[in-house]
């Protein structure tokens, strides 16, 4: 085996780990997850959900990364727990299984870079996205995102993933701040800020009723339907649960404190959602879509007509896809480099063999969502529903309870924090975060087969 590569500096690892982290899931789903789910109610169990449980698990999944130095399977046993990398191969087919359709929508993403140069969904932003979005058209977008996602890896990590983000993160920053000034201007734009930000408390309900047959548990009230959505985007959006964190954890080289990296990963990410809030969901209500109807396509929809409507439509409308597409790419990247760095590791084979053998094989997984976004939503409600929950619970089990201690000492390596704050943590890992997922997963599982 080759020497392991490593990052050139320590903010190329935090460019990188915001490059995964930003993507899709901030610009694309949260919006309309959040216009689908009840708005600003939605808002709140999220934020709740990131910083309560994301940043204590992205910080586990950091631990597992850097004490390895090893992939996301590879890295449960080099620290002593063969047994436990069933771990490692969820996260791995949680990441694959996200990538197919992820991918798909990067399609989409590209495609309307160019309509936005030509002009082409002006008329008709509807029926624009029915006909790229799905059939022939799709698939051979969601050829050409994975081919260029292909293209990056394949040039490993310094020269491909850490420069490709280090231009985006300012740029999305720029663009979405100017669209959220110009978004505010419209008229209509009020009531979209009163969903948004003003959770209506009584939302706030979850009620458990013990029944004599199975499942013998059954919930209810608003946040019954609403948690396993935004506990799982807070899992998406921070790009847990997929060994991403783990594997681009892996490749730090020194010490530094984590603390501080997840600190700055999980404030950017936030701020670019909200930020993407706040142009996606005044559009909304400006064009009088009624919140929750759009569905996937809202986003597209939405932006789109609204680009339509003003002047220099086109330019917008291009620079706006392109940082989206930027984002979506870096995020694209972080999964597809999780299973090439397991391959790389493990295998006699080069980063540009594995890097098109398991780009050709994601492509071929997500052929079913290019061709219809019935099988996308199903995709990706089994991913929130299912996966993501149950992929982050087994970090969670593993980190408290079975790694322990070890895992705090390398937790506080470089931070100058005294144990107290360490164990502060493992305590969280083991108590509120556990339990938080526990039930999440529970609702999850209920709603899908319930
Ligand atoms: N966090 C990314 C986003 O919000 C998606 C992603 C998930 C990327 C998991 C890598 C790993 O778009
Ligand atoms: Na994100």
């Amino acid at each position: 085996m080759s020497e392991r590569e490593t990052w050139a500096t320590r903010a190329g690892f935090i460019l990188a780990a915001v490059g995964s982290a930003v993507g899709l899931g901030n610009i694309w789903q949260f919006p309309f997850k959040t216009a689908e789910f009840g708005g600003a109610t939605f808002l709140v169990v999220y934020l709740v959900a990131v910083f309560g449980i994301g940043l204590p698990a992205m910080l586990a999944e950091f631990v597992v990364g850097r004490k390895s130095n090893l992939n996301t399977i590879g890295a449960f046993e080099r620290i002593g727990y063969r047994n436990w990398r069933f771990v490692g191969v969820l996260g791995l087919l949680t990441g694959f299984w996200i990538l197919s359709y992820y991918s798909v929508v990067g399609g989409w993403v590209l495609r309307y870079v160019g309509g936005s140069l030509t002009g082409a969904y002006f008329g008709d932003a509807q029926g624009y996205f029915g006909a790229i979005s799905a059939g022939p058209e799709a698939i051979a977008l969601h050829a050409v995102f994975m081919a260029l996602v292909v293209g990056i890896v394949a040039f490993g990590i310094q020269d491909g993933i850490e420069k490709a983000t280090k231009l985006m993160v300012p740029s999305i920053l720029a663009i979405l701040v100017a669209l959220a000034v110009w978004a505010f201007t419209l008229p209509g734009a009020t009531p979209g800020y009163a969903y948004f930000l003003s959770p209506d408390l009584s939302q706030l309900r979850l009620t458990v009723d013990t029944t004599p047959s199975f499942p013998w548990l059954t919930f209810g009230g608003p946040l019954a339907a609403i948690i396993p959505f935004a506990v799982s985007q807070a899992f998406f959006s921070l790009s847990l649960g997929m060994g991403a964190m783990i594997t681009y954890a892996s490749y730090i080289d020194g010490d530094e404190s984590l603390f501080g990296d997840s600190a700055t990963i999980v404030v950017f990410n936030t701020a670019i959602g909200i930020l993407a809030g706040l142009v996606v969901i005044p559009l909304l209500f400006a064009q009088g879509v009624e919140p929750g109807s759009g569905g996937a396509g809202a986003l597209f929809i939405s932006v789109a007509s609204a680009f339509a409507d003003i002047p220099f439509g086109r330019v917008v409308g291009v620079v706006f896809f392109l940082v989206v597409l930027v984002a979506a790419l870096s995020s694209a990247i972080s999964l597809l480099e999780v299973v090439v760095s397991y391959a790389i590791d493990n295998y006699p084979v080069s980063r540009p063999q594995v890097a098109v053998g398991l780009g050709s094989a994601i492509f071929t997984l997500g052929l079913p969502s290019a061709w219809d976004t019935a099988w996308l939503t199903w995709f990706d409600t089994l991913a929130y529903q299912l996966l993501l929950p149950a992929s982050v619970l087994g970090i969670l089990v593993f980190v408290g309870w079975v790694f322990g201690r070890p895992g705090v000492e390398e937790l506080l390596r470089g931070t100058g924090f005294g144990d107290g704050v360490g164990s502060l943590w493992l305590w969280l890992v083991r108590t509120v975060v556990f339990l938080g997922v526990v039930l999440t997963l529970a609702l999850g599982l209920l709603t899908l087969f319930g």
